[in-house]
């Protein structure tokens, strides 16, 4: 049976019975909009024209989740679950559609984090920020951290979605790698863990991109090891400090470096910052640069020795002694405009490729390209064992753009810069498919049609065209999980999984 048409009046009616009143948001709310903005981070959109949803259900409870997906599936509305409201494309919040009416259920309020020191585990609300798990881990035990990225304002539930990295990479992987169970309400409003989901579903939401196959409430999670000890630096060579030579070498230097060493390049302007995690003392890491990088002339002072969790703040607000309370703010407003796209680097760049690419960084409306190392831990690890695909490759690429005055011109100034480099880079980077990371979202890789027209589920032949760049080899079979566990494509957004055909 198809999903019935939307029907918003009896969806809102369904919600006042079964949820409280005071957590349900609607256009007549006097603070919707303060509520709906409350974890946007991208002012793109928030526009007057962007399509809003006729809801928010502020979960505070499991249930309200539960009422929510069963009255949107009864009164054909969709459910977006959101986070942490990081998402690139604003995909948890907003709709590319004017018409199609949908929801937004947020999970900030469900953000406890309970640490189990002695197992080395926890259990993580979605709606817990990133800053929010580091804290609460590093206050348990200085010698445990996490895997995750460096946003500590990143939603949980979005960030494992997607898989999720940072500087503990090379060394433990993914931060969905160490996902060991979760809570999922599915597209029946019934609540599952790993036990009563299932393996194909359990895979399917460690990487296969948030918003397709239900709404994840919490996550347990195994904890890593972290020495007591960890070292950092930051250190500058402007382009005309052997920064192309250097920034060349990198590529192929940082994916075999010991996996106790991360060591990634911001490229902004005629700059090329490389930042260094030591996993051990000053003397190691200058030992190991000096031993396997010594063109980048690290010394013993450019390094700072500190704990995991003041590296954690280190590279969240650069800087030394910050009080790791700033982890916990999660942000009210949104406050700048973005637009980011990824690559994948299977082979190195040649240096006169990245001679051109300090022209680019030199024109109006420039952002700044972010190099992330794998190897290490990532090279043991599958390609098919998450969905997330990218465990070969050299590094990952991010073209980010940035932006704070308001205007179509300044928008197309900021995007254009970052199409077109994308576009510049094309035959120096993953082929067949371009690779791209689903956390990085990018809406240019294509969007779902509207299958409106038709019996309501998005067709699997144009989604393979993103999904293939997010998941390579790995998009059936999240095609497939998909049609096992919502075959009427409740869960929908422009770039969520498709049921598989039953054709295929
Ligand atoms: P948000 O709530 O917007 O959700 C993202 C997607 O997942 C949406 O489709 C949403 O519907 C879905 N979703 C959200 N919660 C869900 C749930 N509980 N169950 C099911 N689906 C859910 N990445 C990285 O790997 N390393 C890094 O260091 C960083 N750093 C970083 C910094 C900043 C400032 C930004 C804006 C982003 C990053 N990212 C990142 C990217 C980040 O991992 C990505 O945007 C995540 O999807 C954000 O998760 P949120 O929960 O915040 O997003």
């Amino acid at each position: 049976t198809a999903a019935p048409s939307p029907d918003t009046a009896s969806f809102l009616r369904c919600l006042a019975v079964d949820i409280p009143p005071q957590v349900v948001y609607t256009n007549a709310s006097p603070s919707y909009n303060s509520v709906l903005e409350s974890s946007i981070k991208n002012l793109l959109f928030v526009t007057p024209s962007t399509p809003t949803p006729v809801a928010i259900i502020a979960a505070a409870d499991a249930s309200h989740v539960q009422s929510a997906v069963r009255c949107g599936a009864r009164h054909g509305v969709r459910v977006r679950p959101r986070s942490g409201g990081h998402d690139y494309e604003g995909l948890s919040y907003r709709s590319l559609s004017a018409v199609r009416p949908f929801a937004v259920v947020d999970l900030a309020a469900l953000r406890a984090v309970r640490v189990d020191a002695g197992r080395r585990t926890a259990w993580v609300g979605s709606g817990a920020t990133l800053g929010e798990l580091y804290y609460a881990i590093a206050n348990r035990s200085a010698r445990l951290g996490f895997p995750g990225g460096l946003g500590p304002t990143v939603g949980v539930g979005g960030h494992l979605s997607g898989g999720g990295f940072g500087l503990l990479l090379r060394k433990h992987g993914l931060a969905a790698d160490h996902v060991l169970d979760a809570v999922v309400v599915d597209a029946t409003g019934t609540l599952l863990d790993r036990a009563t989901m299932g393996e194909d579903l359990f895979w399917a939401i460690r990487g296969g991109g948030g918003g397709s196959f239900g709404v994840v409430l919490s996550w347990k999670l195994r904890l890593v090891i972290v020495p007591a000890t960890v070292t950092v630096f930051t250190v500058h060579r402007p382009r005309n400090q052997s920064a192309t030579s250097l920034l060349t070498k990198w590529q192929r230097v940082a994916p075999t470096l010991p996996p106790d060493v991360f060591l990634r390049i911001v490229l902004q302007i005629q700059d090329a910052q490389f930042e260094s995690l030591y996993l051990g003392t000053r003397a190691g890491l200058v030992a190991t640069m000096t031993r396997w990088f010594p063109e980048l002339g690290v010394k013993p002072e450019d390094c700072i020795e500190m704990t995991w969790i003041e590296s954690v703040l280190y590279f969240a607000f650069y800087g030394t002694g910050k009080p790791a309370e700033l982890l916990l703010d999660r942000g009210t407003k949104p406050e700048r405009y973005f637009k980011a796209k990824s690559d994948y680097v299977t082979n190195p760049i040649p240096s006169h490729v990245w001679e051109r690419t300090w022209s680019w960084l030199l024109r109006d409306g420039a952002g700044l390209l972010i190099l992330d190392p794998y190897g290490g831990r990532m090279g043991d690890v599958s390609p098919s064992a998450t969905p997330f695909p990218h465990r070969r490759e050299l590094y990952n690429l991010q073209y980010y753009g940035f932006w704070f005055k308001n205007g179509t011109e300044e928008a197309e100034k900021h995007v254009g810069w970052i199409r077109g480099l994308h576009r510049e880079m094309e035959p120096y980077v993953s082929k067949n498919p371009r690779g791209a990371y689903v956390n990085y979202r990018d809406l240019d890789l294509g969007v779902n049609d509207d299958g409106d027209g038709g019996d309501g589920v998005t067709g699997y032949e144009k989604a393979r065209v993103w999904g293939e760049a997010y998941f390579k080899g790995n998009f059936e079979r999240l095609a497939a999980v998909k049609a096992k566990v919502d075959p009427h494509d409740f869960f929908r957004n422009e770039q969520s999984i498709p049921p598989l055909p039953s054709s295929r």
